[in-house]
């Protein structure tokens, strides 16, 4: 029997994943080609909207490719590729656009509050489209499943959604997917505010723990994380939020069970156990570190699996544009 498809993006808005895009996503994608016929995209246009500077981008989106290949996304196993390779995406995703409707597009929380913090003269039209864009992303390759955090719920809804209307309006041509949410229990706070998610937009990078970053410098961040009154090393999230934060962050790479930790450092403090986190930390990221950065010396290599991944998704997803198009009414080029 055929695998069932998972499709997953990520944006490549900053130079070095983060420990929650590690083990709050990527993880769980390296996971999943086992069993799925898998397709992840580095989403570049997606990261257009947020104004992001040209130089950044480039390096942002190489580094990205790489720290995916480097954290087991393997490219003979998945569809690995970059989303402005593949034309079709700007094709459904203005299809997409065609059959949503404004107020629809306007409810979405993540324009709501990007363009009410921002103001709607600084925020651009591919802000308000982007859900449509991502719907396309996803409908191009006929998934069953799209692995994301619970954080884009939401888009996963339109995208089911829109997929139905479309099949009803026009023609059943597209899978409706499912959104397979992944476990909570990979989701990793800020070291330094250890009740808000880790994430590349915080104040300060200081409770950031980041995968390319040296191991002296991860091992500074572990040690100075905030911890909670009282010493020992036990796991409660509510009233020793950093404390736990670190203890999932510690059985994450080490494979000891909570339990397992709270024996291991009965009697020892906090201190010791800052020190066990750090070092199973940086001894997983140091080889994920060099494999990045050896791609990225070799761009000949990256561009090489890149091509040969968006010319896979170029195939299916051509055709899903020619099904949609013909199911429209266009004219195809003969
Ligand atoms: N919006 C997603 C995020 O911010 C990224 C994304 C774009 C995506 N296209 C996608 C995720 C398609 C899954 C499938 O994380």
């Amino acid at each position: 029997m055929a695998k069932a498809r998972a499709l997953s993006g990520i944006q490549p808005t900053s130079g070095s994943f983060h420990l929650g895009n590690y083990l709050g996503a990527v993880r769980q994608w390296v996971e999943l080609q086992e069993s799925h016929d898998t397709y992840y995209c580095v989403v570049d246009l997606h990261a257009l909207t947020a104004g992001i500077d040209p130089a950044k981008l480039h390096d942002a989106t190489l580094a990205s490719a790489a720290q995916l290949i480097a954290l087991g996304i393997d490219p003979q196993k998945s569809t690995l590729f970059i989303q402005s390779h593949v034309p079709a995406h700007n094709q459904l995703g203005w299809i997409m656009e065609c059959i949503t409707g404004f107020g629809e597009a306007s409810r979405m929380t993540q324009f709501k509050d990007k363009s009410a913090k921002n103001g709607s003269d600084r925020t651009v039209v591919g802000l308000f489209t982007y859900p449509m864009l991502q719907a396309a992303d996803i409908l191009l390759y006929q998934p069953q499943y799209v692995p994301v955090g619970e954080d884009q719920r939401q888009h996963i809804e339109l995208t089911r959604d829109l997929a139905g209307r479309f099949n009803s309006t026009y023609k059943e041509i597209f899978t409706i997917p499912e959104g397979y949410i992944l476990k909570a229990g990979a989701k990793i706070y800020d070291l330094q505010d250890p009740t808000a998610k880790m994430s590349k937009s915080a104040s300060s990078t200081s409770g950031l723990i980041e995968l390319l970053d040296t191991a002296a410098a991860n091992t500074k961040k572990i040690k100075s994380a905030t911890t909670d009154a009282g010493r020992e090393v036990t796991f409660d999230g509510v009233n020793k939020p950093g404390i736990s934060n670190l203890m999932t962050i510690h059985s994450a790479f080490s494979g000891a069970s909570i339990a397992d930790l709270e024996n291991e450092f009965a009697d020892k403090g906090y201190g010791d156990f800052k020190s066990s986190v750090a070092d199973v930390v940086t001894s997983h990221l140091d080889p994920i570190r060099e494999r990045t950065n050896e791609l990225l010396q070799d761009k000949g290599e990256l561009t090489r699996l890149l091509k040969v991944g968006s010319e896979k998704a170029a195939l299916v997803a051509d055709e899903t544009v020619r099904q949609a198009y013909n199911a429209m009414g266009l004219i195809p080029r003969g």
